[in-house]
């Protein structure tokens, strides 16, 4: 099986990202042949500041790294070093319906938050198809906001065989339900964008600040509380095992227990957790040369195989 996952380098990561597209993409590492990449094309559609992309686009590489990224086994990569990807994107294009494009949400979403509608933005599902497609994926591990871009990938795919023959592989997404939606401090969304984040590798005292501030109703110590619409309980029962997740429901339906302390225990798994791979980020930021390889080294072996989709693809249509 082929796994493929892509994050935009457009910011700090926060734990919806690590939730709902990291973790779920470290763990599948071991169950097939992984590509994941650094999705800086897709960036320049919101990104307009050159510093600010190179940036971004090694704090991604070290942040996935960091986080247990295996490059003996899994093929990392910036997108912008396989440009086979563009090309695939023009032969998809011309089959892809307008109407396809016009129903996606997060045109739409990102139009209304200000970004400028460019083309790009608007035909960012197809660039994102061709990622998909040109290493013949089977599974997308993503979070639900992605959901409807696989959904495009697959109709522009289908067609593409149809009209052409088979050339692509069908892929499916993988959603985990547990974390599909991470909330952010005030029980939105949680989403660089809202500033309603909390950056898995933020300043410490940051982080504590944030969480400190997650907006809970109002009710006291002594009064019995529902876990299941808390926003301090969302966000710890990610780090927690079942056994802690359900004593920590306990303890809220109880009473007796304020706001105030289920927030320090959030904190101090947040730190369990992240205090090792901070460290450990810290180590990679001080050998750079090792980070350039592999995404070198990635680089190479992912356009091995995107120009062996491309050629069939290129022939498919008539190019060749
Ligand atoms: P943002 O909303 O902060 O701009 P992106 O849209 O760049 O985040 O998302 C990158 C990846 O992280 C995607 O796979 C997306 O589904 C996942 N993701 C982002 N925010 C969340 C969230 N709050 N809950 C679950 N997954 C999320
Ligand atoms: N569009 C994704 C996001 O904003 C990033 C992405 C680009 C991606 N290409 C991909 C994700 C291919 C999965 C597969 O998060």
């Amino acid at each position: 099986m082929r796994i493929l996952s892509g994050i935009q380098p457009s910011g700090r990561l926060h734990l919806g990202n690590y939730f709902g597209m990291m973790r779920p993409a470290i763990e599948l590492q071991e169950q097939g042949e992984a590509y994941y990449f650094i999705a800086n094309y897709h960036a320049l559609t919101t990104v307009t500041d050159a510093a600010a992309l190179r940036q971004g686009t090694l704090d991604v590489a070290l942040d996935f790294l960091a986080c247990g990224l295996d490059p003996s086994r899994t093929v990392f990569y910036r997108q912008s070093d396989v440009p086979e990807v563009t090309e695939l994107t023009w032969l998809l294009s011309v089959i892809t319906p307008m109407g396809l494009l016009e129903r996606s949400h997060s045109f739409k979403d990102k139009t209304a938050r200000g970004i400028a509608a460019s083309h790009g933005l608007f035909s960012y599902p197809v660039l994102m198809a061709a990622d998909i497609l040109i290493v013949q994926s089977d599974l997308v591990p993503v979070g639900r906001d992605q959901k409807q871009h696989v959904e495009i990938t697959r109709d522009v795919a289908i067609k593409f065989n149809n009209q052409y023959g088979e050339v692509f592989r069908i892929p499916k997404e993988q959603i985990r339900d547990e974390v599909a939606v991470v909330p952010g401090v005030d029980g939105q969304k949680m989403s660089k964008s809202y500033n309603n984040a909390i950056d898995i590798f933020g300043d410490p005292k940051e982080v504590k600040a944030r969480i400190m501030r997650i907006v809970t109703d109002s009710k006291g110590v002594a009064d019995p509380k529902d876990p299941d619409t808390c926003n301090v309980f969302a966000l710890y029962k990610l780090f927690a095992t079942p056994e802690e997740r359900d004593l920590m429901a306990e303890r809220y339906r109880a009473g007796g227990m304020g706001y105030g302390d289920a927030k320090k225990a959030l904190c101090e798994k947040f730190e369990a957790h992240f205090g090792p791979l901070r460290a450990r980020r810290a180590e990679l930021l001080n050998n750079l040369d090792y980070v350039e390889g592999v995404l070198r080294q990635g680089a190479a072996r992912a356009r091995a195989e995107a120009a062996a989709t491309l050629h069939r693809a290129r022939k498919a249509v008539g190019l060749e």
